[in-house]
């Protein structure tokens, strides 16, 4: 994602100046050399899973984060889709029919159509604002508050960061909160250029938002309100769009991190 939130995929690529190190913001560098993208593999079995799609930033490489919940009826709910290789297709179709694709927040729209295309008679939602910032998604419908997928993904619109309009959810079968880049952790795989420029953003070892965000929140006592419903929740992880995974102390790291805000 580039510093107006848009991501190139790795044949996109543009030279990064070093000064451009320290205005990327929501985007920071999985160190997984080894990383096979658009794998589908398990978080919490039977239950939620996840792929990742390489990215480039300028010379910074990146992994974006899709995440899929199973529902009760066995569908498929689909959260800031990567693109749907032949490979990827094949292995959802073990485990259910994808029911639901969204588009969580006005950045993490790219392989929304091209994933939609592959499952046409799954229903797609974009996040408030992508309707004017991709006119070619307007047909789809607003995240809506009475959702289809009802009460096992509770979503919390987070209010006074137009920037990203985001909404995560929280699926208490397995007490995963799921976020796309209200919060960033990068871990200490992470090295060399990659690490440097978490440090920068406070997000390097640590759930934070990061230091570019937080420049860009335009309510703050919005945005407070917002999350407060999320400090009480029995939140055992947290999936984030990119890098690290939360999965001890997620609710003491959950609270840290939304406090500072
Ligand atoms: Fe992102």
């Amino acid at each position: 994602m580039n510093k107006d939130g848009k991501y190139t995929d790795l044949r996109g690529a543009t030279p990064m100046h070093g000064s451009q190190a320290a205005r990327m913001d929501f985007n920071m560098v999985s160190n997984s050399t080894s990383l096979e993208t658009n794998v589908l593999e398990t978080i919490v079995p039977d239950s939620i899973w996840h792929a990742r799609q390489a990215l480039k930033f300028g010379p910074i490489s990146i992994t974006t984060r899709m995440t899929v919940v199973r529902l009760r009826d066995g569908s498929l709910w689909v959260h800031s889709p990567v693109t749907p290789t032949p490979e990827l297709i094949a292995t959802l179709s073990n485990i259910g029919n994808v029911r639901c694709v969204i588009a969580p927040n006005k950045s993490h729209h790219l392989y929304f159509p091209a994933f939609l295309a592959a499952y046409p008679s799954a229903a797609g939602f974009i996040a408030p604002g992508l309707e004017s910032k991709r006119p070619d998604l307007a047909g789809y419908p607003l995240i809506p508050d009475d959702a289809p997928w009802g009460d096992e993904l509770q979503g919390f619109f987070i209010d006074g960061l137009p920037i990203l309009n985001e909404t995560v959810w929280f699926h208490a079968a397995t007490g995963t909160l799921i976020l796309t880049d209200l919060l960033f952790c990068f871990s200490q795989n992470n090295r060399g250029l990659s690490a440097f420029v978490a440090k920068v953003l406070g997000v390097y070892n640590r759930l934070a938002m990061s230091r570019t965000m937080k420049l860009a929140i335009k309510d703050k006592h919005a945005l407070r309100r917002s999350v407060r419903p999320l400090l009480s929740l029995p939140c055992q992880r947290i999936i984030v769009a990119h890098d690290e995974i939360i999965g001890k102390q997620a609710a003491e790291k959950l609270k840290v991190a939304l406090r500072e805000l």
